[in-house]
């Protein structure tokens, strides 16, 4: 039925286009289009007439970087087998929004690619061969997604200037060190470093996240009133680390605000203090030996209650019956605990 449509739709725009270019059946792809401002649309890629400001080129096997004709707003170049970017790989193509290049091989990329993508607002590098971060890339940009590359150590400037960066993906490379490259970035609310080889909670956290992934690393302390400095974080995520009881200071986790926290598959022996309004609390796989319910609520204040609803302990050294009575008035919003 769609092709059918398709077809008839290709061979209408054929024969008015035929009139003008007697050569359209050698390229009726390229006939279809409407508007060919700023050059044509590459034959390996479709540019559908009805949103002239955006090329589709993805999952085409392409081992290059097709033209682009500089009307473009977005372009899908992802699931290719692209190797390299260019520093003229986006020519004149200067207004552009979006640029995905997810699920290629890019490993290089020229010093000035991205320079003159002066409105460039998602950039999207995720599974690619990449071991650094692209130098000058824009100012612009809100949503940078590096995960799933081989990036060892990120520069300390390169995210320099990108005041309304909001989501930075850089999880599953190899990360050992962020040389304070988060500094400055005051609007970044979604931070995901999991899966890499950090050593230290990086410095310079911005004080504006709202979720904060540092899982699956190598880290075995938290700073000192670490949590305090964010005004808004809901969701934090140190599962897979190193932690042990002495890198937790007293309180760390005692602060309003907090939705979620998982601690799962460290080496904690004790559950820390959390605040009354925490919800959803991850602490299974450590080597936990006593269920302290002072951790959770306070023992001279009942009515003061926790607001956990999901609390999982299971793989810990503790059973059902090291749950002490009075938990059901402390814990009663969690009808499950998993041990
Ligand atoms: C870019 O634009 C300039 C000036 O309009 C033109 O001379 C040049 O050929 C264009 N380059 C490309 C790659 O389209
Ligand atoms: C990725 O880069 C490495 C060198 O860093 C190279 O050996 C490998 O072939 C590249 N892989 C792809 C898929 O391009
Ligand atoms: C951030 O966004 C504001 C409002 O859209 C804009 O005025 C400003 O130039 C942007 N900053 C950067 C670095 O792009
Ligand atoms: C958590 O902090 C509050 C003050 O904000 C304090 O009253 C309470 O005792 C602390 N809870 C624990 C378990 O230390
Ligand atoms: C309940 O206890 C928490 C600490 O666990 C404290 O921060 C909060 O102010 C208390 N709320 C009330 C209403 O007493």
């Amino acid at each position: 039925m769609r092709l059918a449509a398709l077809l008839l739709v290709g061979f209408l725009h054929l024969t008015s286009a035929q009139e003008r270019d007697p050569f359209s059946w050698l390229h009726p792809m390229a006939a279809l289009q409407a508007d060919n401002t700023g050059g044509d649309c590459p034959a390996e890629c479709d540019c559908p007439p009805t949103f002239p400001i955006a090329m589709y080129c993805d999952s085409r096997g392409l081992k290059q970087m097709p033209y682009i004709p500089s009307r473009m707003k977005y372009v899908y170049l992802q699931h290719n087998q692209i190797t390299s970017v260019s520093n003229d790989a986006f020519g004149n193509a200067t207004n552009l929004v979006w640029v995905m290049l997810h699920e290629n091989h890019i490993g290089t990329v020229g010093k000035n690619a991205f320079a003159n993508l002066a409105k460039l607002d998602r950039l999207y590098l995720s599974g690619n061969n990449l071991t650094e971060v692209p130098a000058s890339l824009p100012r612009t940009l809100r949503d940078l997604r590096l995960n799933h590359n081989k990036i060892a150590k990120v520069q300390s400037s390169a995210f320099e200037g990108m005041d309304n960066l909001t989501i930075l993906l850089l999880n599953d490379n190899a990360i050992n060190d962020m040389s304070g490259a988060l500094k400055g970035l005051k609007s970044l609310t979604l931070l995901d470093i999991s899966n890499n080889q950090l050593k230290k909670v990086p410095e310079g956290l911005p004080g504006m996240l709202h979720q904060l992934y540092l899982g699956f690393n190598a880290i075995d302390a938290i700073p000192d009133n670490f949590l305090n400095r964010f005004s808004n974080l809901q969701y934090v995520r140190f599962s897979h680390n190193e932690l042990t009881d002495k890198g937790i200071p007293a309180n760390t986790f005692n602060v309003s605000g907090l939705v979620e926290l998982d601690l799962s598959f460290n080496k904690l022996e004790r559950i820390p203090p959390v605040s009354t309004s925490l919800e959803h609390l991850y602490l299974q796989a450590n080597q936990i030996k006593e269920f302290t319910l002072g951790s959770f609520c306070s023992v001279v204040d009942v009515m003061n209650f926790s607001k956990l609803k999901v609390l999982r302990l299971e793989g810990n050294e503790i059973s059902r019956s090291d749950i002490p009575s009075e938990s059901s008035m402390c814990l009663r919003l969690a009808s499950d605990i998993a041990l």
